[in-house]
């Protein structure tokens, strides 16, 4: 009798990892340099989420998503504009999501630190991190480092939902 053993599916492994995440989407908006795009399609391609640019389109429906990460550069100090409006337009759904910030900006340390604390306060995301490229070692796709820690502590809270002990290294 001949036994066949299942080979490895390629891809297999991402498409486990895809499955333990929350349906998540990412809202961003990016400026002409598209550090804050090349950042969010990033995250999507390693998670599966969906991302939306939102100067261009809006998710129809907010509620089939678990999570929303927004993403936004900085000008003069200020988050873009399509963000901040998505915010106070959708305030009251958001307040029944998880909800998580990332700033891409030129400002590092302490300065980069305060302008985030002052963005997340104002609009009221307390789970902020900013991505700087003077301040980040790049990862072989010349992505932050600090995106991939990111992108896993996306996937432990996840496992901590479901008290498991581990999460995805
Ligand atoms: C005109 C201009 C103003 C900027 N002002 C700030 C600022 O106030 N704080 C900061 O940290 N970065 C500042 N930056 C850097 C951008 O926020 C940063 O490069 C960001 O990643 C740009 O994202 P984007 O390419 O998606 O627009 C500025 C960049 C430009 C071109």
């Amino acid at each position: 009798m001949i036994t066949y053993t299942s080979l490895p599916i390629a891809g297999a492994e991402k498409q486990s990892e895809r499955e333990t995440m929350p349906k998540t989407a990412v809202l961003y908006a990016s400026g002409f340099t598209k550090n804050t795009q090349r950042i969010a399609e990033y995250i999507s391609s390693k998670t599966g989420a969906e991302t939306f640019d939102l100067k261009k389109n809006t998710p129809a429906d907010l509620d089939q998503y678990d999570t929303i990460i927004f993403g936004t550069g900085v000008h003069a100090g200020k988050p873009y504009a399509p963000v901040q409006k998505f915010i106070s337009d959708n305030r009251e759904i958001l307040k029944n999501k998880k909800v998580k910030l990332f700033i891409t900006c030129m400002y590092n340390d302490e300065k980069g630190k305060n302008q985030c604390a002052r963005i997340s306060g104002m609009w009221g995301i307390p789970d902020a991190v900013f991505f700087n490229k003077k301040e980040d070692r790049m990862n072989a796709d010349g992505i932050p480092v600090s995106v991939d820690e990111f992108i896993k502590g996306l996937r432990c809270r996840f496992f901590r939902l479901l008290s498991l002990p581990r999460c995805i290294s």
